[in-house]
């Protein structure tokens, strides 16, 4: 499935969104239009991403169902009734960072929607150790592309993740393309493994990662 489509189909129906920079506003026009979000709240922390959202928000007649706001984060997000948060499309760390100046997502009724484009395994670490229980992992492909996303609440409930779990995730949905995020990856710690090699570099940690991603791509029908 597209990315897009992804985030939509994992929405609960009357849900009550905060679609986080949200850019062009294309999830929240979606979510909105097509009746399976009844409300939503965008942002953006720029003014260009934001007024392109305002025209196609405009132009899709949804004016009075969304609510757009330049702000930081999710800032001013807590207002709405919001049950459902979208951060797609940031670094992990920056994803983990809004989160963490936001406290009240921590509410077991709150579903947090990421989609990390970088330093999953940051933002995985982030989640696990402040109460964050991850609910589903998922797999999106658009070519060459694969992206990872991640659904969870606040529970604290324990959850463990190996090191390469927290890399790549675990018990994905997407069974299908579990071995294409599995190879992504393989090739970055392999260049990365090489890269440090060639410079004399501390590889341990690295060639560990590796290793476990390569045993479990070996098995990866099981996973
Ligand atoms: C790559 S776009 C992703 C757009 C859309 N969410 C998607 O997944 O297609 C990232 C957007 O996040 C916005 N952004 C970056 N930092 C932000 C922050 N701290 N608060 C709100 N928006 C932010 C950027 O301005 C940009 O429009």
């Amino acid at each position: 499935m597209k990315r897009l489509d992804l985030i939509l189909s994992l929405l609960t129906p009357g849900c009550r969104i905060a679609d986080i920079g949200c850019d062009h506003a294309y999830v929240p026009i979606s979510a909105v239009s097509s009746g399976v979000a009844s409300f939503a709240y965008a942002s953006d922390v720029r003014e260009g991403p934001l007024s392109r959202a305002r025209e196609n928000v405009g132009k899709a007649g949804l004016s009075d169902k969304i609510v757009l706001a330049l702000a930081d984060g999710l800032d001013g997000a807590d207002k709405y009734g919001t049950d459902t948060v979208i951060i797609a499309g940031m670094g992990g760390e920056l994803t983990a960072e809004i989160i963490d100046r936001a406290p009240f997502v921590k509410d077991q009724k709150i579903k947090l929607i990421l989609q990390p484009m970088t330093a999953q395994d940051k933002l995985r670490r982030y989640l696990l150790g402040s109460g964050f229980e991850i609910m589903s992992e998922h797999i999106s492909k658009e070519g060459a592309r694969v992206y990872q996303m991640i659904v969870c609440k606040y529970t604290n409930k324990p959850q463990s993740y190996t090191d390469a779990e927290l890399i790549v995730g675990k018990n994905h949905v997407e069974k299908e393309l579990v071995s294409s995020l599995y190879k992504k990856y393989i090739t970055k710690y392999e260049k990365i493994v090489k890269g440090k090699a060639a410079s004399d570099k501390d590889i341990s940690f690295d060639e560990k990662i590796l290793c476990e991603l390569k045993e479990k791509y070996g098995n990866v029908n099981a996973l």
